[in-house]
């Protein structure tokens, strides 16, 4: 063959943020608690994955109302990499949240609350939402980063049930940087990134841990002192799984921070290869593989 190539348009997988459609046989069999057969910490869990779609909507939206002032085509496909890989994040997650509610868990409370506290958003300039949604792209980085990291996690998680957090901790830190290059388009205002990241934890935080204790009321388990302090322990104990993320948050405030700053280029090869490479823990889910590759050709 010869070395002529035609200049194709660049796409997420061409930036490194490709959208894999992954269908995940969703962990029907899974025990009831599926993180460390503890009723807490997999409310907490159950609590996150209810949260996910409507704020990965969010944040979609927030990116796509300055989607046309992008003029640089490697973010733009960087851009629609990140559309994609939310969207299918939304969609996989709604699956999973069907199946927790199935067994009872109340994953309405999760949606609706988000819902509302995003609404509050709706109230400030369009640029407010797009830094908000730097903020909390960089908390669900650490998360991540924490997620694939932690051995005790994937210890205490369910092995099936890990598989779609895994999945998308590691897009998350494919497309981390993503919003804050589209916010740094339309000025990067540190002041205005500080405003919104407080409003984002006075308003959510709180949001959140009441939905927590409301579904771990719902489930009979708020006021099980010992598997709620178990639980709390996994989490936010010395070793804690929230614990570990807190020292790296305020990173965020600094007026010269870049996501990509904080490098987990690293981490993000060796779980491509453990979950998407020839005899990864995903690779027979991985439905678009071939189209993705053939799109960088
Ligand atoms: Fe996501
Ligand atoms: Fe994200």
């Amino acid at each position: 063959m010869g070395s002529m190539s035609i200049k194709r348009k660049l796409t997420g997988a061409s930036v490194g943020i490709p959208p894999r459609h992954v269908d995940f046989s969703m962990a029907e069999d899974s025990p009831r608690y599926f993180y460390g057969n503890n009723a807490t910490a997999t409310m907490f869990f159950a609590m996150l994955s209810g949260s996910f779609p409507p704020g990965e909507r969010f944040f979609m939206e927030s990116v796509r109302s300055f989607r046309d002032r992008i003029e640089d085509d490697h973010l733009k496909a960087q851009v629609s990499g990140f559309m994609g890989q939310e969207a299918i994040h939304g969609r996989e997650h709604d699956r999973l949240n069907a199946l927790l509610a199935e067994r009872g868990f109340d994953m309405e409370s999760s949606d609706r609350i988000v819902k509302f506290g995003l609404k509050i958003f709706d109230l400030m300039p369009a640029s407010t939402r797009l830094a908000a949604t730097t903020f909390m792209e960089h908390f669900t980085a650490l998360l991540a980063e924490q997620l694939l990291n932690d051995e005790g996690f994937a210890g205490r998680a369910d092995p099936e049930m890990i598989k779609i957090w895994q999945w998308h901790a590691l897009e998350e830190l494919e497309h981390k940087s993503v919003a804050y290059d589209v916010y740094s388009i339309i000025g990067n205002s540190r002041l205005e990134r500080v405003v919104a990241a407080l409003a984002s934890s006075v308003v959510l935080l709180p949001m959140i841990g009441g939905t927590w204790a409301w579904m771990l009321a719902k489930e009979g388990k708020l006021g099980s002192a010992k598997d709620n302090i178990t639980g709390l322990k996994m989490l936010f104990g010395m070793n804690g799984f929230v614990t570990k993320i807190i020292p790296k948050m305020p990173l965020y405030l600094k007026s010269s921070f870049h996501p990509k700053d904080h490098d987990t280029t690293e981490l993000e090869c060796v779980w491509r290869e453990k979950l998407f490479g020839e005899n990864g823990a995903l690779a027979s889910e991985f439905k678009n593989k071939a189209a993705l590759q053939e799109s960088l050709h």
